[in-house]
């Protein structure tokens, strides 16, 4: 598909490869750097209810509140990627990655997330693709929940109940025991802290108004049900599967809206315990737990607001050493920055409202499609170096989404021009400041269900023409200039509006 498009190049692209190479002070990825993009099941697969799936908590999300949805949709078909992961696959390929990272749809193993009973028609799906992007030379690097619960669960509370503990595990079982001898990269959970917005905000699944108790209740046993499979993996799989254990964590970089303001950077320090360190902190650092200003204000203002103890639940000192280092690297999600202001907002009582911060309005570029993202690189390379100084230097760094919304133009100059400042600001991280980034994934592979943008939003190095019943898939100009990274192992350097400037300042 791609191939065939090559000599459609446009003489800029021609241009600026050559420029590239020619180009000795650009620096290269080393040598076991690896590429690959992402998608995630309820946003590309469809066959909502094929071959033996059960229902998952966006199947009735989108069917009873598509009011929720932008544009009304829902992914009962999305891009037919159960029928067409082939062409997936294929698109990867072209591109010059190698690996994909996917998801599997827990209802489709197991239709209502119980062990009892397993669903043989989805394992063969997933052996199927496992197979295919092996046979075509690329790495499965899989995640266990992107967000699809079974609606089973939910029922029974969802991630909000510790029962969900011993199902997790015991669905995390059967993956390990189908498809661990060919995937040796796995996060068990996408982005547990956007998943727990579930349970504060009306516009992702299950979509329950519990503010300020329901998203501690579901982050607390998302964490402990992740520690509860790496533990599964060490004791029983590892040895034999030898593979890697993450969770995929999300975080916008976070600026001070006053530089000289103690109560802005501040509250900045707390933006960023408040989202990234709420997860990372039990896991990553050397004390476990989480950090100390989330137990010191959600405990204050949960004690003011009439509550007998933290609406933030609390880890037993056994927990904290059983959940600490569960990880066997950092899986980083990140698109964007926020700035940031002390104050107060959102409901009594709410996780607005205890981390005290507010997100003031900046004027960096944005994407036209999504309300939270900005274009703002060094936010990448920035965080990059905080998760280094927090955690520690050897700590392997694997970004598993970055990416650009729009509205799907195949001449995507805006998302090459994105792509290429992020990944200017990764090389930077890893030659200047030594971190330990092993790799990068595009969010995403091709364009999809954007949640509750529905498909006004699209992210996708390839194109999806989801007006044909075929769902075609066309390679964008991105998905060249991808192309163009993994084969030259450089970004080209003089790409449209990379900011000269602060390039020279800092020796590249
Ligand atoms: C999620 C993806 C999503 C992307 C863009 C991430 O938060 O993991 O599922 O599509 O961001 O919004």
């Amino acid at each position: 598909m791609l191939s065939c498009k090559i000599q459609c190049f446009t003489i800029l692209n021609i241009v600026i490869i050559v420029m590239a190479r020619n180009n000795s002070k650009n620096y290269t990825f080393p040598k076991d750097f690896i590429f690959g993009a992402a998608t995630s099941a309820y946003q590309i697969e469809g066959a909502w209810n094929v071959d033996g799936k059960g229902q998952s908590i966006w199947d009735t999300f989108t069917h009873t509140h598509p009011d929720r949805i932008s544009d009304g949709s829902n992914g009962d078909d999305a891009a037919k990627s159960y029928f067409k992961y082939k062409e997936d696959v294929r698109a990867l390929k072209e591109m010059g990655m190698q690996f994909y990272r996917f998801s599997i749809s827990w209802s489709r193993i197991m239709p209502q997330g119980l062990p009892n009973n397993i669903n043989q028609k989805g394992i063969d799906y997933y052996n199927r693709l496992i197979d295919e992007v092996i046979n075509n030379g690329l790495k499965p690097v899989v995640t266990m929940f992107h967000w699809d619960l079974p609606q089973y669960l939910q029922d029974l509370g969802g991630f909000a109940s510790d029962v969900i503990i011993i199902y997790f595990e015991a669905y995390a079982e059967v993956l390990f025991e189908n498809f661990g001898d060919r995937v040796h990269m796995w996060t068990t959970i996408n982005e547990p802290y956007n998943h727990a917005f579930g349970y504060e905000v009306m516009t992702l699944a299950p979509g329950l108004n519990t503010t300020g108790v329901g998203i501690y209740l579901a982050a607390h046993n998302m964490i402990k049900a992740h520690a509860r499979v790496y533990h599964l993996y060490d004791k029983h799989y590892r040895a034999k599967q030898k593979g890697k254990i993450s969770l995929n964590l999300s975080v916008q970089w976070s600026v001070p809206e006053h530089k000289n303001s103690t109560d802005d950077k501040e509250a900045t320090k707390a933006e960023l315990e408040f989202t990234l360190g709420w997860y990372a902190h039990p896991i990553y650092s050397k004390e476990g737990d989480y950090p100390q200003i989330m137990k010191d204000r959600i405990r204050n203002l949960s004690l003011a607001e009439g509550f007998p103890t933290s609406r933030l639940p609390s880890f037993t000192s056994e927990e904290i050493v059983y959940v600490k280092g569960t990880a066997d690297y950092f899986a980083l999600n990140q698109y964007g920055s926020y700035l940031i202001a002390k104050g107060d907002t959102g409901a009594n009582p709410s996780y607005f409202r205890d981390k005290g911060t507010l997100i003031e309005p900046d004027n960096w570029p944005k994407s036209e499609t999504s309300t939270w993202e900005s274009v703002t690189p060094k936010g990448i390379r920035n965080i990059i170096k905080w998760i280094k100084e927090q955690y520690g230097e050897e700590l392997e760094i694997l970004i598993t989404e970055n990416g650009f919304a729009d509205n799907g133009e195949l001449n995507d100059i805006i998302r090459i021009n994105y792509l290429a400042t992020y990944m200017i600001e990764v090389l930077k991280a890893i030659h200047f400041d030594k971190c330990k980034v092993i790799g990068y994934t595009v969010w995403s592979l091709i364009d999809n269900l954007e949640w509750s943008n529905g498909y006004s939003s699209k992210f996708g190095l390839y194109h999806v023409d989801f007006n044909d019943p075929d769902r075609k898939r066309t390679p964008k100009q991105s998905a060249h200039f991808m192309r163009n990274v993994t084969e030259t192992r450089q970004i080209p350097y003089n790409y449209g509006i990379i900011d000269r400037e602060l390039d020279e300042e800092e020796g590249l």
